[in-house]
């Protein structure tokens, strides 16, 4: 998963984790340009973007979504779909996924997950992932909502 910012260690570091910026509204991220989508009170809003340029692999075509409660942003999870290449055919991953640490727990970002692949159906998971992150994923594992890491 390519949830870390710029470090120059070369080592993740713990802040890298630290994605709450992932709640913003829709269009203040510059971390996703060409965002679009409307604000919503109750629910998952789902916001797409098309870049129009492709600099780095962050600046793909995806969707992000977002789950709400009385207005106030819980969690949310970006998707980015990535174009085939020479190597690998085109793929779908979960990039970046945050829930508020007073709402973990409760099943959010699974959720999300499960509301993402009704859109992407081969729906994977970044492999750069924190040790919270790495639990989740077994869990979608345990749902079968991901095949088992061989790796
Ligand atoms: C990872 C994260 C998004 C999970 O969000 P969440 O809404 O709490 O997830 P869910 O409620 O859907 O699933 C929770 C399950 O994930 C697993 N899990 C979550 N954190 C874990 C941890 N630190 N260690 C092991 N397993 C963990 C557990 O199976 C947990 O179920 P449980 O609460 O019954 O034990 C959240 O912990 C988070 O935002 N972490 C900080 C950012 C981050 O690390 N993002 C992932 C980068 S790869």
């Amino acid at each position: 998963m390519l949830i870390r910012r710029a470090h120059t260690s070369g080592r993740p570091n713990h802040d890298d984790y630290d994605l709450h910026w992932l709640l913003a509204d829709p269009g203040e991220l510059e971390q996703i340009p060409g965002e679009t989508g409307c604000l919503i009170h109750n629910g998952i809003a789902v916001y797409p973007s098309s870049p129009d340029r492709e600099w780095d692999e962050d600046e793909h075509p995806g969707r992000r979504y977002v789950h709400y409660a009385d207005g106030r942003p819980l969690a949310a999870l970006r998707v980015t779909q990535y174009p085939a290449t020479r190597r690998r055919p085109a793929r779908s991953v979960v990039v970046w996924i945050w829930t508020e640490e007073d709402q973990r727990g409760k099943g959010l970002a699974t959720a999300l997950f499960a509301r993402a692949k009704d859109d992407y159906p081969n729906l994977s998971v970044g492999s750069d992932r924190s040790p919270a992150g790495a639990g989740w994923v077994t869990r979608l594992e345990d749902l079968g909502l991901v095949p088992r890491t061989t790796w």
